[in-house]
């Protein structure tokens, strides 16, 4: 690691501050979004101030994600890295589909490199729904990630990554195809994932935390803001309580990554400012006192 603001997604170099784009779908994360021009503005304002790393899906939307980051951001700057995640569908409706057999996952890694147009994917993480919904039967493991490796070997994939996984599966990944990051939700709010970050602190594995603002979908901001320990140090810092929280994230770990969503260009510039802030010995004593709320999917 060369400073503070770099770190690795596997193998490559990037900022420790990237860009989610799941805020820039519709309302639930689908259809298109109210003003596209305002969320192609947070695209290119994104990688003006230095992003390299964006994380997506084709299910954004579904599809309205990755044509905004293609119509806005093709070609590439050289060096912006794409991941995007496969194991679920949605039809015209919205509705959830089955989607994660290895024939499908094939098919849904073809059709991000298509709508991305790319040759290449840089990660492309397996999400299983083993956290949301235990109850779910999900095909083999090795089997979807045998897919994924068949995609590496023919260079269609760069890396692999597992999301929305508990340690078992983590363990499994690395021993078995080896992995380039982790994507599971994390934050001040929500540190249920403490054994899978261990697990990548001891593998040095990156590990990318999604809703790291404590999840739009269950008022993660607003929670943060009304937090007694996080409103304290956010004061003393003259910073807002997301970046707090975003801080306290880059605290735990040197291959942690941040993804923080944001249909604002505002707010991203305020959470790229996140890698000014210095949380000290204090400041992070008096985060780990904040109150763990549930959060949800
Ligand atoms: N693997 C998975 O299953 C999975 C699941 C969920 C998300 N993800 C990925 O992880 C990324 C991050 O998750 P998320 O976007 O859902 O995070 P989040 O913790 O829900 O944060 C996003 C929310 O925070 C608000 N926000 C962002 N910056 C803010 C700021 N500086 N001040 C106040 N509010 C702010 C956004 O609203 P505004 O738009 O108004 O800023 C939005 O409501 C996603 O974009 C997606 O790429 C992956």
């Amino acid at each position: 690691m060369t400073d503070q603001s770099t770190s690795f997604l596997g193998h490559l170099p990037v900022r420790r501050i990237g860009f989610g784009a799941m805020q820039l779908a519709g309302p639930g994360v689908f259809g298109p979004p109210a003003d596209p021009d305002a969320a192609r503005a947070v695209l290119r304002r994104a990688v003006e101030l230095g992003v390299d790393h964006i994380d997506t899906a084709q299910f954004y939307g579904p599809d309205v994600v990755n044509d905004l980051i293609r119509e806005t951001l093709h070609p590439y700057p050289e060096g912006l890295r794409l991941v995007t995640k496969v194991g679920a569908t949605r039809d015209d409706t919205g509705a959830w589909l089955p989607g994660a057999e290895p024939a499908d996952l094939k098919h849904q890694v073809e059709q991000n490199l298509r709508s991305l147009s790319v040759e290449r994917i840089d990660l492309v993480n397996l999400r299983r729904f083993e956290r949301d919904d235990p109850d779910r039967v999900e095909p083999a493991l090795e089997d979807q990630l045998g897919a994924l490796a068949d995609l590496r070997d023919e260079g269609k994939i760069d890396m692999i990554g597992v999301s929305s996984v508990h340690a078992a599966t983590v363990r499994t990944a690395i021993e078995t195809v080896g992995i380039g990051e982790v994507q599971n939700p994390f934050s001040i709010l929500d540190r249920s994932d403490a054994e899978v970050l261990d697990l990548c602190r001891e593998h040095q594995v990156s590990y990318v935390p999604y809703f790291p603002l404590g999840s739009a979908f269950t008022g993660g901001p607003a929670a943060l803001a009304a937090d007694p320990q996080v409103a304290a140090v956010a004061t003393k810092h003259g910073v807002s309580p997301s970046q707090v929280a975003l801080g306290w994230l880059l605290a735990q770990y040197d291959r942690l990554l941040l993804i923080p969503g944001t249909s604002s260009v505002a707010h991203l510039e305020e959470n790229l400012a996140v890698a000014d802030i210095h949380l000290d010995d204090d400041d992070l004593v008096a985060l780990d006192k904040v109150e763990p709320r549930p959060v949800g999917h």
